[in-house]
């Protein structure tokens, strides 16, 4: 990368993993253009004009996916784009399927129309993101584990794997992936393949007061673990956050901004 001023573009950026992208930016002296559906709701961008350097490097956009064009003025004149604005419908009889089937879609999309407009695409690719929480909204992702967590006190839940990784390695892989050139193809960034009854088990260690039932509903052999490789990651110059800091964050965060009282 060339040139004194580094512009990039963030979409989505009142987002869970866009937060720490722009802060992040930030930190490494980039001008972040930060897109957000509605520049005037405080709650969306209080925490992103807060953040070290923003005054001086960050300008917020008024930009909707489904409004052609409106990305435009935000892209314009940048030397990266980190694409994370994603519209979620949850009408649907099985929301996560279509969720699903909506992110293999438009990754698909990204990639024919990279290659028909010659862009040097990236594609990032977490599993389920934990960790801190900057600003004072849960995405779906701290939904889903706030509702797990909270479960785990009065349900015993079937035997079941996640694929966990924290926000931070994503946000850094994400820029990584932008300033070494010879990054390309898809990342696929995960600290840990893991049984739910062991997330459980480290957060009791962590909370031993805090109410979890750390067992499965049957007493069947468990589903056999997998790894994902992170030789890939790696070569980003990621090493991963340890999974018990990252669970020790997301409870401090969901107490700090009054989710959950342990
Ligand atoms: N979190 C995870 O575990 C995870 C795992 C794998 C992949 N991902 C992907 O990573 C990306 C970011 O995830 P996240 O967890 O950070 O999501 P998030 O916190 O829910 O943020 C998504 C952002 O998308 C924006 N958005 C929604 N509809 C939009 C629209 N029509 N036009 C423009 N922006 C729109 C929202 O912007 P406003 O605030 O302005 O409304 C929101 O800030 C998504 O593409 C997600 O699918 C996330």
């Amino acid at each position: 990368m060339s040139g004194e001023e580094k512009v990039v573009c963030v979409t989505g950026a009142s987002g869970y993993i866009a937060s720490w992208l722009v802060k992040l930016l930030l930190q490494r002296g980039y001008t972040v253009k930060a897109t957000v559906r509605d520049t005037k709701d405080l709650k969306k961008t209080e925490h992103l004009l807060a953040l070290d350097g923003a005054k001086e490097r960050l300008k917020l956009f008024k930009a909707n996916l489904l409004d052609e064009g409106s990305f435009d003025s935000a892209v314009d004149g940048c030397q990266g784009v980190f694409h994370t604005a994603s519209p979620v419908f949850i009408t649907a009889s099985d929301p996560q399927l279509w969720y699903v089937l909506s992110k293999t879609l438009a990754e698909e999309a990204a990639w024919k129309f990279a290659e028909e407009n010659g862009i040097d695409l990236v594609a990032i690719n977490p599993g389920l993101v934990i960790g801190p929480l900057i600003q004072p909204t849960l995405g779906f992702s701290l939904e889903t584990v706030l509702k797990l967590v909270k479960d785990a006190g009065t349900e015993v839940f079937p035997d079941g794997m996640c694929i966990l990784v924290d926000v931070r390695d994503v946000a850094n892989a994400h820029i990584q992936a932008f300033e070494i050139p010879a990054a390309s193809g898809r990342y696929c960034i995960n600290a840990k393949v893991i049984h739910y009854f062991e997330v459980f088990k480290i957060l009791h260690g962590l909370y031993p007061t805090f109410n979890l039932l750390e067992k499965c509903e049957d007493d069947k052999p468990l589903l056999p673990a997998y790894k994902i490789s992170q030789d890939k990651a790696e070569s980003l110059g990621i090493s991963f956050v340890p999974l018990e800091v990252s669970l020790r964050d997301t409870m401090e965060s969901f107490k700090e901004y009054g989710f959950l009282t342990i």
